[in-house]
């Protein structure tokens, strides 16, 4: 069992009379690498800066360490935080920039030396020690306010959208190297991102955010194949919802069609997710196969090398995605089967907050 390192407890907040977070309550383990998801504006910075002790909560409680911090001053939290714009200090250079903290602290010379010596080593800007920030590309300039934070080995790291200012290439390679770091060290992380292939990839857990409220929170798997809510499903990856009827059984109806679903649905009026990936065509008319099956008729196909994209249309009118990889050259055109198992047709329990 991980110990649980930081806590966040009912958080809200209002800037003015906006109300920007609502009753925001997650858990973080230590050593964990967690990121916070979610589009422009649905309070990932707020809640960062309210850990690192920019902000105050109005109400709720943060505890980090065995120690609860929601009133404590920035400088007397162990926490050490990487901003969006690495806000390097432009007059220092980058030993002088990375040293800071410490020398802030007033640690020793040579502990200064060594743990500095290392967190550029780490972030691999050894020899680059005498540069000025107008001196260093930006994927240098992000290393150097990562290296910055290292070194002050907080109990809690956290990372503001650290690599949106790279290009595609070195934000993978930076990627790579930050979670290796963060898993040598068992250093746990809280990052921020709006991008989804990011948080599914690095995360020991991520936590999806829309309009200030918090969605869910799991391991990558658990968000991609069992979204609690209709905008999780639809904001990580690409997803069909359709909209169903509940009989309290494991099935539902679908205009004069019945699905079978991943778990058993209460009366009334659902959503269910199915993943264009977990489609598969058929130009027979086929009346039971293994799991569910709908008519459909293709509108719209794009060939994108890897797999055909589908676009078709069923009986009630309702569009749908179905992705067919390594389709080689085969093509399907017209009235056509769907079939996707009942495991894949993850029904969604809850409602858009
Ligand atoms: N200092 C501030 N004063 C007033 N409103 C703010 C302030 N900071 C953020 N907001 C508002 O709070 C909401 C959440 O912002 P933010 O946490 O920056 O979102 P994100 O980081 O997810 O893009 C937005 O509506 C934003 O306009
Ligand atoms: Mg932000």
């Amino acid at each position: 069992m991980q110990d649980i390192v930081m806590e966040l407890k009912h958080i809200n907040k209002f800037f003015g009379d906006h109300q920007v977070i609502h009753d925001v309550s997650f858990q973080v383990k230590k050593g964990d690498f967690v990121t916070l998801l979610g589009p422009s504006g649905c309070g990932k910075t707020t809640i960062l800066r309210m850990i690192a002790g920019f902000y105050e909560p109005d109400s709720g409680e943060i505890h980090l360490a065995g120690r609860q911090i929601e009133r404590v001053p920035p400088y007397a939290r162990n926490t050490a935080m990487v901003f969006q714009e690495y806000a390097l200090f432009p007059h220092m250079n980058v030993y002088e920039n990375v040293s800071y903290g410490l020398r802030v602290r007033r640690r020793s010379a040579e502990v200064i030396r060594e743990k500095v010596g290392e967190a550029l080593a780490l972030m691999q800007l050894t020899g680059l020690e005498d540069r000025y920030p107008n001196q260093m590309s930006g994927g240098q300039q992000q290393r150097v306010a990562v290296a910055r934070a290292l070194v002050m080995e907080p109990d809690v790291l956290l990372l503001d959208e650290p690599l949106s200012n790279l290009d595609a290439k070195l934000r993978e390679t930076v990627r790579v190297e930050l979670r290796n770091i963060q898993q040598q060290m068992g250093l746990t992380t809280i990052y921020v991102t709006h991008d989804q292939q990011e948080a599914l990839s690095m995360s020991d857990a991520v936590i999806i955010m829309k309009d200030g409220y918090l969605h869910q929170q799991g391991e990558p798997h658990d968000i991609y194949f069992e979204p609690r809510t209709p905008f999780v499903a639809d904001f990580i990856g690409t997803t069909n919802l359709i909209q169903v009827e509940g009989k309290n059984a494991l099935w539902v109806n679908y205009g004069e069609d019945v699905l079978e679903l991943d778990a058993t649905c209460p009366e009334g009026r659902y959503t269910v997710s199915i993943r264009p990936e977990a489609i598969r065509l058929s130009e027979n008319v086929i009346s039971r196969g293994e799991g569910n099956c709908l008519r459909g008729t293709i509108t719209h196909s794009m060939f994108l090398g890897e797999k055909m994209r589908y676009f078709l249309r069923d009986k009630l009118g309702h569009e749908w995605l179905g992705d067919i990889h390594d389709p080689g050259r085969k093509v399907y055109t017209g009235e056509v089967s769907m079939m996707f198992r009942s495991e894949r047709t993850h029904l969604v329990l809850e409602e858009a907050m």
